[in-house]
């Protein structure tokens, strides 16, 4: 039995980590803002009032974790928000930046302490922050956010092996939940592929950015 850590956990791919976790018999650890009823039927471990925009508050989560060792910390919780070229609002990239790109830092280098040799590191970035994938433009913070958030990942790959800590920096797909307006693949679907790669993830393959269909994707 391994334990997971997943932010985000309250909706969407998070609460569906959460109940694949909680199925195959891993111990899970849910954090999130608030939680929701659907979180709380599951019968795992909430950390609730995380907000991992805050220094203080993602502290506090690492206080309440203080010798708990973790095999997997599933960085998931993330925001999206539309921002053309002819109606940008500044104030919303640097947000996405806040939650997207720095959140996930901060919680991976807050919960370092609770990792160990052969522990995981998931980054749950998306296809739109690719480069090399963007042919269609638009979605100014989310794109840029999710590019600077690979990034992260492609460092820490490389900052942790040492430690023998390997990180997968992941697409889930078009995935139907909120955040998408309720379109595409169901989550069950997509929290399948990513936990294969998470599975898959080893020391020699960590930093890889893969689709959660196991295609590798271009930066
Ligand atoms: N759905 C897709 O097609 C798709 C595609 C590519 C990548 N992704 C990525 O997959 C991840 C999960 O997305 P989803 O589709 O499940 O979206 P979602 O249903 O909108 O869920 C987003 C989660 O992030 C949490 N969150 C947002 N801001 C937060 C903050 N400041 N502190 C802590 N938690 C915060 C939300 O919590 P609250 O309820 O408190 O807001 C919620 O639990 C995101 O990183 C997203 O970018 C999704």
């Amino acid at each position: 039995m391994k334990t997971y850590l997943v932010t985000g956990a309250n909706r969407g791919i998070g609460l569906e980590f959460c109940r694949q976790l909680k199925a195959l018999g891993e111990t899970v650890i849910a954090v999130c803002r608030s939680t929701s009823s659907e979180l709380n039927n599951l019968g795992v471990r909430i950390e609730s009032g995380i907000d991992i925009t805050s220094d203080q508050s993602v502290a506090d989560l690492a206080k309440r974790l203080y010798g708990t060792q973790l095999d997997v910390l599933i960085n998931n919780a993330g925001i999206l928000e539309k921002n053309t070229l002819d109606n940008l609002d500044f104030d919303s990239i640097r947000w996405q930046f806040e939650v997207n790109s720095l959140g996930a830092l901060r919680v991976t280098q807050a919960l370092l302490a609770n990792l160990r040799a052969g522990s995981k590191v998931a980054i749950i970035t998306s296809r739109m922050g690719s480069i090399g994938d963007n042919t269609s433009g638009s979605s100014y913070g989310y794109r840029m956010s999710k590019a600077a958030l690979s990034m992260a990942g492609k460092s820490l790959s490389h900052d942790l092996k040492p430690q023998q800590i390997a990180v997968a920096i992941l697409h889930p797909g078009l995935v139907n939940t909120l955040m998408t307006g309720y379109r595409g693949i169901p989550t069950s679907e997509a929290v399948q592929g990513l936990l294969a790669r998470i599975n898959q993830l080893n020391l020699e393959n960590s930093g890889t950015f893969w689709h959660a269909n196991g295609e590798v994707l271009p930066w």
